[in-house]
């Protein structure tokens, strides 16, 4: 049986190339209890290298809150976030990014602590 397919909008911008930001939209197989991280590791890994996000770097427990960011406006974890049809992916702070979903590592200790 084939997989339903879902649109993951996500957030790009790269400084150093970018003028603005943009969204960008992927579908995505979707499977029981598949995570936002699951959504962006199958981006990354079958359709688009280019995507940045915390991926190895990250604990993917819900620990080390280096994933954090926007799942469909609501603050919350990437790879604690389940997801269950269309959804929008975006930093916490858009002003702190450094690449796509990644933001400055002060961000994510000032985030990690309140
Ligand atoms: S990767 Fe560590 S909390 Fe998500």
């Amino acid at each position: 049986m084939q997989n339903e397919m879902i649109k993951v909008r996500v957030f790009r911008f790269n400084p150093s190339v970018d003028r603005e930001p943009y969204y960008q939209a992927y579908q995505v197989p979707w499977e029981e209890n598949m995570s936002a991280m699951n959504a962006l590791d199958y981006i990354y890994q079958n359709l688009d290298p280019t995507l940045a996000y915390y991926d190895h770097a990250g604990c993917d427990l819900g620990i080390c809150a280096r994933c954090s960011g926007k799942i469909n406006g609501k603050p919350g974890l990437f790879c604690q976030t389940v997801i269950k049809g269309d959804t929008l992916l975006e930093p916490r702070k858009k002003e702190r990014v450094l690449k796509d979903l990644i933001t400055s590592s002060k961000e994510i200790i000032q985030e990690s602590l309140s």
